[in-house]
């Protein structure tokens, strides 16, 4: 697609909520191997406004890494392509290109219920110490649960690897705590509610990767109540438990 749909997409259809799509705010840096479940998506740079990380995704088996819809919405496979097994975006790791991309049939761009994709890659993932896969778990409130990403920090654009500790919420916490932010859409079983504090969450960036939760992928980071990151408002993931059968019957078509 072209740099200008991409730009009216994210800027003009989504803008009642603000999925993230650059880089984790207040983290720490991680260790080589510490996530090694974790890919870059990067976009070809033939594309004016967009080139290299744009988000996350989780390794779940040999072919197949899960996302968020919103990372990969209005791209082609010939469009991206994941970056494995180093923490450096611009150091080491092996590339890997793209030959399907599945969109949730059901991805809305106003409620940004349904915001999970699947990628599968040409070939298959060489799994060292650094590429390893991960599976699905579930999380319930009040969990201190880890974000990892490249998404943005407080000074911009990370290279390397950033985590912290986000603590997952009721939905009750998360209506209360969510009634005065800027964008206080409703929310859904399919979505999982987390609070880091402020200047401490994800940010732009961060998106599609993985929140974890008992060694397990538990959610996929979506939106942010307030176009500014880490403003003390929760944030929402996309629920992966709850997306199961959607995972293993996508799959298994491809
Ligand atoms: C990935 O695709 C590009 C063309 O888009 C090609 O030049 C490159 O060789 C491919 N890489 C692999 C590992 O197949
Ligand atoms: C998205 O959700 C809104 C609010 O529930 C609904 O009005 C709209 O029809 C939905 N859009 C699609 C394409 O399903
Ligand atoms: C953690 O995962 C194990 C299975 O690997 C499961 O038996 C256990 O109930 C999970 N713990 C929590 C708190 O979800």
């Amino acid at each position: 697609m072209t740099s200008l749909s991409i730009t009216l997409l994210l800027c003009v259809s989504f803008t009642s909520a603000h999925p993230f799509h650059g880089r984790i705010f207040g983290g720490k840096t991680a260790q080589p191997g510490q996530f090694p479940f974790l890919v870059s998506i990067q976009v070809e740079s033939d594309s004016e406004n967009v080139h290299g990380h744009y988000c996350g995704a989780s390794i779940i088996n040999d072919q197949w890494v899960l996302t968020a819809t919103h990372c990969v919405f209005g791209w082609t496979p010939d469009d991206i392509y994941l970056l494995a097994g180093t923490n450096l975006l611009d150091t080491g790791g092996t590339a890997y290109n793209v030959s399907k991309i599945i969109k949730h049939q059901d991805f809305n761009t106003t409620t940004i219920w349904n915001d999970i994709a699947l990628i599968k890659i040409e070939g298959k993932f060489e799994f060292t110490d650094v590429v390893k896969t991960i599976g699905i778990g579930e999380v319930s409130g009040g969990q201190s649960s880890t974000i990892v990403g490249w998404g943005s920090t407080k000074d911009g654009d990370p290279n390397e690897l950033q985590y912290t500790e986000v603590t997952t919420l009721t939905p009750d916490d998360c209506a209360r705590l969510a009634e005065a932010a800027p964008y206080n859409l409703e929310r859904g079983p399919g979505q999982v509610c987390a609070l880091g504090s402020v200047d401490v969450g994800p940010c732009h960036g961060d998106s599609g990767g993985p929140l974890l939760f008992n060694n397990t992928v538990v959610g996929m980071v979506s939106y942010a109540l307030d176009p500014a990151c880490a403003k003390g408002y929760p944030d929402i993931y996309t629920r992966a438990a709850y997306y199961v059968e959607w995972i293993d019957e996508s799959i298994s078509l491809y």
